[in-house]
């Protein structure tokens, strides 16, 4: 899409100092590894491509809040964000074992350097292990970002193409949420918080408007939308289509996230934004 790259660890450099350059506190990094496999073992490698950006972009500009995906969907050969296990014409994703890797992955981002894990897997009892391990290994100043409310949502698609990381078979609707269910969402938030979450979000971000509320009311914690990638797709593109403003319609669309509760908002349009509020 337009605007939307990938980029090798020293160019992420440059672009994390650019944005904050411009005011952007923070950078979310996900990576895209040369090697997958089942075991996603790209996600902790020490020298993993994740683990590369987040050292450079801190030894260019430390005072960039650096926060990393952490999930193996990119980093594993089916595409799923956790190991699977197929009988006939069933599978199952390994709800226990996923969580191993995962701990894997956040403590060797948090030896990298970063300042926040984010896991965005939606397995149960993730934030609660990553925090124990951050903790016993003396990162208890790591935070997490918990991607709590996480919805199965058509609005992935374009993130998937650019990560290269569809599901080669099946869906994710067994571990991400139902769209439907408000109420489990909430539980999921709670359950998270629990564990010790020092930031829950909610995603996607517009349609999912009264789960972003209920949370920041509810529960008075540091609250993140994400505004996923098909939220921007539908506007670049019809906007490339001389449909719509873009510029006037991010900031609408911006200004509603923040009405109803985002003390953090993550968008493709940081940057412009950044720009056209100061304006
Ligand atoms: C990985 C992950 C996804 C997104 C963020 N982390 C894809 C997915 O869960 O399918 C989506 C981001 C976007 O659409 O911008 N689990
Ligand atoms: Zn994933």
């Amino acid at each position: 899409m337009p605007g939307v790259f990938q980029l090798p660890p020293a160019e992420i450099a440059e672009e994390a100092k650019r944005a904050h350059a411009l005011g952007l506190q923070g950078v979310l990094l996900f990576g895209i590894p040369t090697e997958k496999d089942e075991r996603a073992s790209s996600a902790y490698a020490e020298n993993g491509v994740v683990q590369e950006a987040v050292r450079a972009v801190k030894a260019k500009c430390p005072d960039v809040v650096v926060i990393t995906d952490v999930c193996l969907c990119e980093y594993m050969s089916h595409g799923h964000c956790g190991v699977t296990r197929v009988d006939g014409d069933h599978f199952h994703v390994l709800n226990d074992e996923t969580i191993e890797l995962l701990v894997q992955t956040a403590l060797s981002h948090a030896v990298a350097g970063a300042d926040l894990v984010a896991p965005s897997d939606m397995m149960d009892g993730r934030i609660g292990a990553i925090r124990e391990a951050l903790d016993a290994q003396g990162f208890n100043q790591t935070g997490i970002m918990s991607y709590a409310a996480k919805f199965a949502s058509v609005f992935y698609g374009p993130f998937r193409d650019a990560a290269e990381s569809p599901p080669q078979f099946g869906d994710r609707r067994s571990y991400q949420m139902d769209p439907a269910n408000a109420a489990e969402a909430l539980r999921e938030v709670a359950l998270d918080i629990d564990e010790g979450a020092d930031i829950v979000m909610v995603k996607p971000a517009l349609p999912y408007l009264d789960i972003l509320w209920r949370v920041r009311e509810r529960f008075g914690k540091p609250t993140a939308a994400y505004h996923v990638s098909g939220e921007y797709a539908t506007i670049k593109a019809a906007a490339e289509k001389g449909w719509i403003d873009e510029r006037s319609a991010v900031l609408e669309i911006m200004t509603s996230l923040k009405r109803a509760g985002a003390d953090l908002i993550v968008t493709y349009w940081a940057k412009e934004l950044a720009e056209w509020t100061r304006e």
